[in-house]
């Protein structure tokens, strides 16, 4: 029998890309998109779509009894930057949410679901390069609250009832098909833009401020791996680190400016500073490369033509 996937927060940055893959292996009609907003984008032409709040558990009855998903990417959360002029908001999206969706995999026997963790999960007093996957955990910003304590509860949820969560922290994740939204990362994704648009930038983060990232093909083949994987390759039932590729915004500039010669950055810092200075610069993903063959696909270089060419391309046909 075909597995019926429910994919919650579809119109997101890593929901848009993540259904498009899905719609191509199980086919668009067993790949059912949710979000809380309408979907604009064309791919959600090819499936069901379904409104979905997640914290209304009425309506995510509904939807779970309709479809009787056997697989559920819960991918719906505030993120870091809103979540910091919103804390209230955050937690109860973040982990009500959560709580929501969990109880309904259980209560409608869900085989297994993906929860997505992040690097906010680590503070200003976690070890900044190399982070190893255990490690001190005391993340200051509510974002990072809500997603460690979202990490005790997959595993909890796996301990005690069984639940089969898979789960990955996300690095800042780099595409050309989506845009990101109010995460300290994002700076990332925009430059790309303003630089072919204008040929210059004005980051929000200071230039030697190294984060770690991800190309979103790489990010997209770890969240359908890690969900893939035999369950006894899933050792750990909180966030698996993973790594891609560190850099700073003036690398990235250095690497862009190899295509865009003029492309001028200037910085401004804001609040988003702050948050990025609790996080990893570089991250130790031996674990998951062991326990689940987890291997990125790109360095900085490659990220930057494939950037470059996309969003070019996607600038002329519009
Ligand atoms: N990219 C996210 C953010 O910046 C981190 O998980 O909030």
């Amino acid at each position: 029998m075909t597995d019926t996937v429910l994919v919650i927060g579809a119109c997101g940055q890593v929901g848009t890309e993540l259904v498009e893959n899905l719609q191509k292996i199980y086919g668009a009609a067993h790949v059912v998109a949710s979000d809380i907003r309408q979907a604009e984008h064309p791919i959600f032409a090819n499936g069901p779509f379904e409104i979905l709040d997640v914290l209304d558990k009425v309506r995510i009855a509904e939807v779970f009894a309709k479809y009787k998903p056997t697989v559920v990417y819960h991918l719906a959360a505030m993120l870091s930057a809103t979540a910091e002029a919103k804390p209230k908001l955050a937690w109860q999206l973040n982990m009500d949410g959560t709580f929501n969706i969990f109880d309904a995999c259980l209560e409608y026997g869900v085989a297994k679901i993906f929860w997505p963790s992040s690097i906010a999960v680590f503070g200003p007093t976690t070890p900044r390069i190399n982070t190893p996957q255990s490690t001190i955990l005391e993340p200051n910003t509510v974002y990072g609250i809500t997603k460690l304590a979202g990490e005790r509860y997959c595993e909890y949820y796996n301990m005690r009832y069984g639940l089969d969560v898979r789960s990955i922290r996300y690095p800042g994740l780099i595409g050309w098909k989506s845009l990101p939204g109010g995460g300290t990362t994002d700076y990332a994704v925009d430059i790309f833009h303003q630089a072919l648009k204008s040929q210059s930038y004005e980051c929000f983060l200071g230039p030697n401020t190294s984060l770690p990232m991800m190309h979103m093909e790489d990010a997209v083949r770890a969240t359908l791996e890690i969900t893939d994987a035999p369950q006894d390759r899933i050792k750990l039932r909180s966030g698996y680190n993973i790594s891609g590729v560190s850099f700073n915004p003036d690398e990235l500039a250095s690497e862009i400016r190899k295509h865009i010669p003029n492309f001028v950055v200037t910085y401004e810092p804001d609040s988003r500073q702050t948050i990025a200075d609790s996080w990893p610069q570089s991250i130790d993903d031996s674990v998951a490369r062991a326990d689940w063959d987890w291997q990125e696909k790109y360095n900085i270089e490659k990220l930057v033509v494939n950037m470059l060419e996309n969003v070019s391309a996607t600038r002329t046909s519009t």
